[in-house]
């Protein structure tokens, strides 16, 4: 049984092995809504682990790219990567965010918004303090788990809070195929909850 915590810090045969989809399909849903100069756009990855999202959104064309991760070790291997203009160490929740790093077009987080990672109240710390444009997007993922029912329906509230709040519109929620439970086993997935929104 192969679970997302702590999968990004696995060799990458691993992560081909299970099918592990967030970089993926961040870069599938972002770029078909992102119509602004890819090149120029400046992009927050949020608990970056090892920099596959960044490797990802480098192929579609974004180059300005920034990680944040709460862990040495895995900013040791997105700093490896070469991909990132800057990275920096923050745990979200428990420590402030690095300040003064201006506004992103585009931020991502994926596959640590869930339980025991990173808390449901960060997103509105990036939304508000430090993160994105007026008109800049925010990319999301969760897992559809039992272990993470309660997570996924906080997140969800307060996602749809903060549309109510007239703070942002949503672009789109899909259900995708999220990581195989068994790599034998090609049928056998759990799914993850991909939520897309655009600040007003
Ligand atoms: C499953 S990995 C995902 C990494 C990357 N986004 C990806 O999709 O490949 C989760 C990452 O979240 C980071 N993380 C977990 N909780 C965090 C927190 N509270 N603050 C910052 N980073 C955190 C971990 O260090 C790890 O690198």
């Amino acid at each position: 049984m192969v679970s997302a915590a702590g999968l990004c810090c696995k060799p990458l045969s691993d992560v081909l092995a299970v099918d592990y989809g967030g970089p993926s399909l961040a870069t599938n849903v972002i770029p078909s809504h992102f119509s602004g100069d890819r090149e120029a756009a400046v992009v927050l990855d949020v608990a970056c682990g090892s920099g596959l999202v960044a490797k990802q959104m480098e192929e579609e064309g974004f180059k300005q790219i920034l990680g944040v991760d709460g862990s040495e070790a895995m900013l040791q291997m997105s700093r490896k990567t070469g991909l990132y203009k800057e990275l920096k160490r923050c745990l979200l929740g428990e420590e402030p965010m690095p300040v003064h790093w201006g506004l992103f077009d585009v931020v991502v987080i994926v596959g640590a918004l869930s339980v025991g990672h990173v808390p449901v109240n960060v997103v509105r710390e990036l939304f508000n303090f430090h993160a994105t444009k007026n008109g800049g997007y925010i990319y999301m993922t969760t897992r559809d788990s039992f272990d993470n029912a309660e997570f996924k329906y906080a997140l969800e509230t307060e996602l749809k809070q903060m549309e109510e709040e007239d703070l942002w519109t949503c672009v789109e929620v899909t259900e995708k195929e999220w990581i195989k439970v068994m790599p034998e086993q090609d049928y056998n997935y759990t799914t993850g909850i991909v939520y897309l929104y655009k600040k007003i």
